[in-house]
């Protein structure tokens, strides 16, 4: 019996989440689901976004699956999931993009990893108003953060067979703070001489990445532009319904999609449980049940070969009926 926190989210989050949980239950593993809310439902009651018992749940069961929080726009709040990966030091995002069958997309073959540093940059919260017409808002980078994440991510080529790690920075601009992260992911390439090691401006990165994905492998990024051409990769296979994600750190790992609450379809069992449900497969997979991961995928695989598919991704499924024939294919699989 394993012992994880879910995260409902708002807007998509309750549906997919429950898409998921009877998925997994399906699949025959043991959980003992510890289910916490966070987010505005919670600040009436409670009165903050992200109560201690949300923390203290993942600390304890150290496995973490999370649906998409909301966060306000330009006031309110600071993001829930930003709090999360800084209280909990979950200072690597993975997030890979891969193409699934039967999803028409520009290009085949994409397998690409984004490796996003995940605790500090402009995602530091730091800003501050000058006067009424001014802002500013600090990028912090350090040393330590850009080598630990830069070490995840040779580390993550070296046991995967992946063969090249390309940091991505502005660091003609921005030469200190994107300096220090290319410095650091240099210093540390010196140890993984049986990985390539490439570099390349963000701005040439999108272009490239538009143009001919397939010359890419790991890309390694500070948290902004992570976050920024993570969202660009997955248009590439498919788009955000399908993009799996997790934040992991030394103490504790925490699942989630790439996507956001997605407000103009919550309610409407439109959302595309997928990016929820790979991202589960990997947690799955990092709890050592690989063999139900394995048939997780396999009946997700087979029910997108059957044509069976949300709008988003070309089809007319609605959530529901999408997760109906996932637990069905998972009974003939
Ligand atoms: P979004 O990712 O929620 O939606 C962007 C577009 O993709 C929308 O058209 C939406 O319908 C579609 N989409 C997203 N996920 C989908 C799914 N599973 N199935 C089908 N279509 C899907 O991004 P947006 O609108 O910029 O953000 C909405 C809210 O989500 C904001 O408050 C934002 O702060 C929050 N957010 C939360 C994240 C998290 O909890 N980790 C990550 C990103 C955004």
């Amino acid at each position: 019996m394993h012992n994880i926190t879910f995260v409902r989210g708002d807007g998509i989050g309750p549906e997919i989440s429950d898409a998921v949980m009877e998925i997994i239950k399906n699949a025959g593993v043991d959980i003992n689901w510890d289910v916490q809310t966070a987010g505005a439902d919670v600040i009436e009651e409670e009165g903050v976004p992200l109560p201690e018992r949300v923390i203290n749940s993942l600390k304890k069961n150290k496995i973490g699956l999370k649906s998409p929080v909301t966060t306000p726009i330009g006031k309110g709040f600071r993001s829930v999931n930003v709090q999360l990966r800084k209280e909990l030091n979950l200072y690597a995002n993975l997030r890979p993009c891969y193409n699934l069958p039967n999803i028409k997309t520009r290009y085949d073959n994409v397998d690409i990893v984004v490796v996003r540093e995940n605790t500090e940059d402009l995602y530091a919260g730091i800003e501050r108003q000058i006067d009424e017409n001014t802002a500013e808002s600090i990028k912090r980078i350090t040393r330590e953060a850009s080598e630990k994440i830069a070490e995840f991510a040779f580390n993550y080529a070296l046991k995967n067979n992946r063969k090249e790690v390309c940091v991505v920075t502005k660091a003609n601009i921005c030469k200190l703070s994107d300096g220090l992260f290319l410095e650091s992911a240099r210093n540390i390439a010196k140890k993984y001489n049986s990985v390539n090691f490439r570099e390349i401006l963000v701005d040439n990165c999108c272009m490239q990445l538009v143009q001919d994905p397939n010359q890419f492998d790991v890309l390694l990024l500070p948290n902004l532009y992570g976050d920024i051409v993570s969202d660009l990769c997955a248009g590439l296979v498919g788009g955000l319904g399908v993009a799996q994600g997790a934040n992991i750190g030394d103490e504790c790992a925490l699942f989630e999609p790439v996507h956001g609450s997605a407000p103009d379809i919550a309610g409407k069992d439109l959302a595309n449980p997928t990016a929820l449900l790979l991202s589960a497969v990997e947690m799955l997979n990092y709890i050592g049940e690989t063999k139900a991961g394995a048939h997780i995928k396999d009946a997700l695989f087979n029910t997108l070969k059957q044509g069976i598919k949300t709008k988003d991704i070309g089809g007319s499924a609605k959530c529901s009926e999408f997760k109906e024939s996932i637990i069905r294919n998972l009974q003939v699989c």
